[in-house]
């Protein structure tokens, strides 16, 4: 009975993998991304399920009722924080995700806790049989549990401090003298311990204990000094040290589901960190150990602001043949996805083409502006990447820049004492006419001035992206009544 039971178990795990892999795959389209999401759920409904039936959580006399207990405890906490994830506004997700991710490495940690602990308290011979039972642990199940649980426990109380800091509770970066000595300290003690929990026979609890304080410190530590606005980047990378986190104790409790679930979250988390550190030009190193924006003096820019009434820029686009629309945290700011998609409607009914540019990093996190104009019902087609757009500015009638600053700065390409220099941008610059729409003069996340603003064929429109929007549709409106 046994034998089916296991071999059920893990043709179950090997589907819900299958289920991952490919859920995963399809999350890389827009438009596939939503059942790629379902079937990884369906994925984890089954893995769930069949863990009430693996062998492993029965013991001789039936189920083991703490097993029992925990798988229940953990069922109700996900159906809390399903609850909760149905509510939360799209501006807030950055901290949810940090705060799953932080659950995610938690988890892993107290696999390896588990095991470690187990170990130190298993006196017999660690033979086949107690191994089965994960009553000990070989050489290779001790590295992984350490690794496993080391990465872990950085993941997860890193991933607190990101939360807090993302979630506004937290708004200052703690820097201290010597900070990345002390760093570089922590990590040391905690792989000296772990080095000697892999080399003593059986773990002693005070070098576990130990172990493990340090971890959770090394990931406070780590992600104290990193600045609010770098948190999704760390939260990516922090993803995917989860991910592997999980594949070592997937390896410890020999459960295929976790070691798969484990690699594939590894390797897209960090290709997800690769690509936004790459998108703001900046190395991980950076991002991790230096701080945003530390440059020479910047180059002065020539020239002046100059406004323009929403009447005009209505006029503007609706003779316009081509229109290139930008947005960027300022437009998520003001929630102005749906007013923008009125907007677009409305020159589409006037025969002009319509098109929407996408920076990596516009916004605060991966992907902002796709779920935003997604959420508003804007098509796929007509939404483009940084560089398929790029060539097209140059027969651009009129670039819409909307709550955008950072991702269309030119002085990224101009200026090497900027902090941005270097970062790929929107070529918004070569359009015939350049409409910015922001409040006043403000910086965007980079702190910079904008030498795009000060442009000959720039205007500013001044106001709230929603307010400003809802003027260009009213203006449009005025135009078809005047029977254009
Ligand atoms: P930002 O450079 O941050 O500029 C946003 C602009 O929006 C500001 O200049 C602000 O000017 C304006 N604004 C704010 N609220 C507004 C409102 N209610 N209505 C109209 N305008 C408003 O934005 P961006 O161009 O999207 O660039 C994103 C930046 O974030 C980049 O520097 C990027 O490196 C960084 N970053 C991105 C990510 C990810 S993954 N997306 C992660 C970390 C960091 P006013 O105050 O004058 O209105």
């Amino acid at each position: 009975m046994d034998g089916m039971l296991d071999l059920l178990a893990k043709a179950s795990y090997f589907i819900a993998a299958v289920l991952f892999i490919f859920g995963l795959k399809r999350m890389s389209s827009p438009v596939t991304a939503r059942r790629g999401i379902q079937w990884a759920g369906i994925g984890m409904v089954l893995a769930t399920l069949v863990t009430f039936v693996a062998p492993t959580t029965w013991g001789a006399h039936g189920i083991d009722p703490i097993n029992l207990g925990l798988m229940l405890l953990a069922i109700a906490l996900s159906g809390v924080f399903w609850l909760w994830g149905k509510k939360v506004p799209l501006t807030d997700m950055p901290q949810m995700v940090a705060i799953f991710n932080g659950m995610g490495g938690g988890s892993a940690a107290a696999i390896g806790a588990a095991a470690l602990v187990t170990a130190a308290g298993h006196a017999g011979a660690c033979d086949a049989a107690a191994m089965a039972a994960h009553a000990c642990l070989d050489a290779t199940k001790t590295t992984l549990a350490v690794l496993g649980a080391l990465i872990g426990a950085v993941s997860f109380s890193g991933s607190v401090i990101a939360w807090a800091k993302l979630d506004g509770r937290m708004d200052k970066r703690y820097v201290f003298p010597a900070q990345q000595l002390v760093n570089a300290a922590l990590m040391a003690g905690a792989l000296i311990c772990g080095v000697l929990l892999v080399l003593q026979p059986t773990p002693a609890m005070p070098v576990i204990a130990l172990f493990f304080a340090l971890a959770l410190v090394v990931g406070i530590a780590m992600t104290l000094p990193i600045g609010g606005a770098d948190m999704p980047v760390v939260i990516s990378l922090y993803n995917a040290l989860t991910g592997l986190a999980v594949a070592f104790e997937g390896y410890v409790l020999q459960n295929e589901a976790l070691i798969i679930a484990g690699t594939v979250v590894g390797a897209a988390g960090m290709l997800l960190t690769q690509l936004m550190a790459k998108a703001m030009n900046r190395s991980l190193g950076n991002v991790l150990f230096g701080s945003f924006g530390a440059a020479g003096e910047a180059q002065a820019i020539s020239g002046s602001q100059k406004p323009i009434e929403a009447s005009d820029v209505a006029a503007m686009m609706a003779f316009a043949e081509r229109v290139v629309i930008v947005p960027g945290y300022g437009m998520a700011v003001a929630q102005a996805q749906h007013k923008v998609w009125e907007l677009t409607q409305a020159l589409q009914r006037r025969g002009v083409q319509v098109k929407f540019a996408i920076h990596p990093v516009a916004g605060r996190m991966p992907g902002h502006m796709n779920v935003l104009l997604a959420e508003a019902g804007v098509p796929y087609d007509i939404i483009a990447d940084m560089d398929d757009i790029n060539p097209e500015f140059a027969i651009t009638d009129v670039a819409l820049v909307i709550g955008a600053n950072d991702v269309v700065n030119p002085v990224a390409k101009t200026d090497p004492s900027s902090p941005i220099y270097g970062m790929p941008i929107l070529d918004v610059e070569a359009a015939r006419n350049v409409i910015v729409v922001k409040r006043g003069k403000g910086t965007g996340f980079a702190g910079i001035e904008n030498a795009l603003f000060y442009a000959d064929n720039t205007r500013m429109l001044y106001g709230d992206a929603s307010g400003a929007i809802a003027q260009l549709i009213a203006g449009m409106k005025e135009l078809d009544g005047g029977g254009h």
